[in-house]
């Protein structure tokens, strides 16, 4: 029994370039993180958007698993639970549980869908596999428009369900709050602890009304005041950085993507002329990569950013190379000698700033009581191994992507840099698919600039998460004026996606299209080809290797 549609991706992890081998203690910033609320994971695919959801409302919380002690709740005294959903059934053996200890702390709980059917079942209510499933889109009919959890939630509304199973019978100490035409507790409250649960999921876009919700849980229900403010976040995190630092040196290795710019940007402002910058260029950048990523930090921020011009070296290492695992690995290493080297000429250095953000921690299973290990499915921090022998220092590990961003923004970085789409650590060794060469770079990098410059001129770029051009290894027949051509083909590829685990390709506008591929065809020498890649992910992955 199934009650999200959709399972973890059966993608292919990517070895990391290194692992994340350090971490970094319970978050420190203790007054900003006060009011927490806790989000059990119950191994739902949208544990992390829930997170979000309540981030945006200025409440923090943490993923933490689903089978945590008592003791563990109480010591970060939260304000509220949240109970995810699960792939799982609750009557399943071997299903995710929680200690039903936790319903009677007097710590308000929301149970949704399989954490509803939780809660339910642990306060004497039953669970049945539904007569009818519902996936999608239900009218949902407030029962009770005078409790809390529904103040200012319309008469009748949208919300998603997703569910094969369903309360069938509460104790006679719940009561429906909501029904939908199937299920007669779509949304139900515990009579005497403050104990809520829904059948439909208020974290996802398809719910409108989900956000109110929420907010009535976190505000009305919990007493949270929304004080987790990313401005104030940041002058703590300054503020920590100085007193660890003392006068010693950080290195932070810059690889012209978000994170690791937004770090330089807060250690800038933090200890100013302690910070140095690496980037290493490796000849697999974007057009004008390098020039930007200068141009920032040298210019604006002031950083001492040392540039390594390492093009050759990873050209010599990508020599007659052709298979992608093998390509990545090369360059991993090939990254590491560079980094190493020129951080052994900076003096005094102690630290290592690196841009791990949550869903890292999370996914690598090193939170604190967090989940287990999920397959690490992309990620585009330039992770370095200990072996360098610094502390580490990653002040985003609390955030969110989304969150990064609007720093980033607090910060005064540029919105250009702030919303750039992910471009993989290897760069584009995994768009040039066969073997790297300066040619086939050449004829990438012009295409690439054309696919991403026309896509913001038209106003596409931040509706879509990534776009990119891919050099095909394989040539075939044109005709350019009266000549016979035999040329590359490149592939433009354009996804949107919310996590980077599933993603949709993005339905450009056919004059769009028409004008990238015009122009590739017409600017760059040796292509006489374009394609459009209208695959999904899954089964297709967002690069091509
Ligand atoms: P796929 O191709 O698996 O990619 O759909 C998902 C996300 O991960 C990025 N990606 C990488 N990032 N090193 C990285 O740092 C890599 O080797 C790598 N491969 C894929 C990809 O660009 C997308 O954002």
């Amino acid at each position: 029994m199934q009650a999200i549609a959709g399972t973890r991706s059966t993608s292919p992890a990517y070895p990391r370039m290194s692992a994340m081998t350090q971490v970094a203690p319970q978050s420190a910033h203790t007054t900003l993180t006060d009011q927490r609320v806790l989000i059990l994971d119950f191994g739902s695919q949208y544990a992390q958007l829930i997170a979000r959801r309540v981030r945006e409302q200025e409440v923090f919380c943490e993923i933490v698993r689903h089978d945590i002690a008592v003791d563990a709740v109480l010591a970060r005294r939260p304000k509220g639970l949240i109970l995810s959903g699960s792939p799982s059934s609750v009557y399943d053996d071997g299903a995710p549980k929680c200690d039903p200890q936790l319903f009677q702390l007097g710590i308000p709980v929301l149970g949704i869908c399989y954490g509803m059917q939780l809660a339910c079942e642990a306060l004497g209510g039953r669970v049945e596999s539904a007569e009818s499933r519902e996936y999608g889109r239900s009218q949902c009919y407030v029962v009770d428009a005078e409790d809390p959890l529904l103040a200012g939630f319309p008469d009748e509304s949208e919300v998603w369900m997703s569910h094969g199973d369903q309360v069938s019978e509460v104790s006679d100490e719940f009561r429906s709050l909501a029904r939908t035409d199937t299920c007669p507790f779509a949304a139900v409250k515990h009579t005497s602890l403050p104990v809520y649960g829904l059948q439909f999921h208020p974290e996802v876009t398809h719910t409108p009304e989900g956000k109110r919700l929420l907010a009535n849980f976190l505000g009305a229900v919990c007493g949270c005041e929304g004080t987790w403010k990313l401005g104030d976040f940041a002058a703590e995190v300054i503020e920590n950085v100085r007193r660890r630092v003392g006068d010693a040196r950080v290195i932070c290795g810059l690889s012209g993507g978000v994170d690791s710019s937004v770090v330089a940007a807060l250690l800038s402002k933090a200890i100013g002329s302690q910070l140095t910058c690496i980037l290493v260029d490796n000849g697999l950048l974007r057009k004008a990569e390098e020039e930007s990523v200068v141009e920032e930090f040298t210019n604006h921020f002031k950083t001492d950013l040392h540039v390594v011009n390492a093009g050759d070296r990873f050209m010599e290492v990508l020599a007659g190379i052709t298979e992608p695992q093998e390509k990545r690995r090369r360059i991993g290493a090939e990254f590491i000698r560079c980094f190493k080297e020129e951080a052994s000429k900076v003096e005094n250095a102690h630290f290592l700033a690196q841009g791990t953000l949550y869903p890292d921690v999370i996914e690598s299973g090193a939170a604190p009581d967090g989940p287990a290990a999920t397959i690490k499915l992309h990620h585009n921090v330039g992770g370095l191994p200990d072996e360098l022998g610094f502390e580490l220092i990653e002040p985003l590990r609390d955030l969110f992507k989304d969150e990064v961003r609007r720093l980033g923004l607090e910060l005064g970085l540029p919105e250009e840099l702030v919303w750039r789409h992910p471009f993989p650590g290897p760069g584009l060794a995994v768009r040039c698919l066969g073997e790297v060469t300066e040619e086939g770079l050449r004829m990438l990098r012009e295409a690439d600039a054309i696919v991403v410059g026309e896509i913001k001129a038209a106003g596409w770029y931040r509706a879509t998460s990534q776009a990119f051009a891919v050099l095909l290894p394989v040539q075939s027949v044109g005709v350019m004026g009266d000549l016979r051509t035999y040329e590359s083909t490149i592939a433009v590829r354009c996804v949107s996606t919310e996590d980077f685990m599933t993603a949709d390709w993005s339905h450009l506008p056919y004059d769009l299209l028409a004008r990238i591929s015009t122009r590739i065809i017409n600017e760059v020498k040796g292509v006489n080809r374009v394609c459009y890649d209208i695959s999904s992910k899954p089964p297709a992955t967002i690069e091509w290797e």
